[in-house]
């Protein structure tokens, strides 16, 4: 079995999206939700929320097979991706990034940067050129993320939400 000082190190390492059953990777899922909960809302996430979470990433794996990724490097999952379309008021067909995580160990190295760049292409082949997605406004290190790959913000669709938590709206528009 595989150990952490196993992990890959290399800079610049050679990333494989694919699609994902989560129900194989429970764990990751679990730790990769527990993290961003805490990130975004400050507190610990529930049982009954995380269940959401699995049934919601069942669901969007249901609906396309394509819809849920991981990033992977070797054997190692490194990143999760969890996209979902959805209609908006009076506009077209738009993407909704529901969930981007890549795992501690594997920061920094582009990962994210891959999922985001999936994304881009998985929308464009479904005719869609623009996704969304909400950022705690605490979650500085995500923000940094998101404007150095392309989002803008839309602060007039900010939100509040649970906790009292404020999140940011960010748009990112598909080029031809
Ligand atoms: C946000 C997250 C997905 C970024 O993934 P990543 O693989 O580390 O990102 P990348 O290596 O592709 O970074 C691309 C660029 O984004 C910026 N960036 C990424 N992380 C950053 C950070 N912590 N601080 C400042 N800028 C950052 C940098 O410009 C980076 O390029 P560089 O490393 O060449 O400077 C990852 O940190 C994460 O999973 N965080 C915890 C979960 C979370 O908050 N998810 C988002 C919820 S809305």
């Amino acid at each position: 079995m595989s150990t952490s000082s196993e992990i890959p190190q290399q800079e610049n390492p050679e990333i494989l999206i694919r699609p994902i059953d989560i129900d194989r990777y429970p764990a990751f899922f679990t730790a990769a939700h527990r993290e961003t909960f805490r990130l975004t809302f400050g507190s610990e996430i529930t049982d009954e929320f995380l269940e959401k979470e699995f049934a919601r990433t069942r669901a969007a794996s249901a609906g396309d097979v394509n819809a849920v990724v991981g990033a992977f490097i070797d054997d190692w999952i490194a990143g999760l991706a969890i996209l979902e379309t959805r209609s908006r008021a009076g506009a077209a067909q738009a993407g909704w990034i529901h969930f981007y995580y890549v795992a501690p160990s594997f920061r920094r190295r582009g990962v994210g940067l891959q999922l985001v760049g999936y994304s881009a292409e998985y929308y464009r082949a479904l005719g869609i050129n623009k996704f969304f997605l909400r950022v705690g406004e605490d979650n500085l290190s995500a923000q940094a993320f998101y404007l150095n790959t392309g989002f803008y913000r839309i602060p007039e669709e900010d939100i509040i939400s649970l906790n009292g938590v404020k999140e940011l709206m960010m748009a990112f528009d598909i080029g031809k």
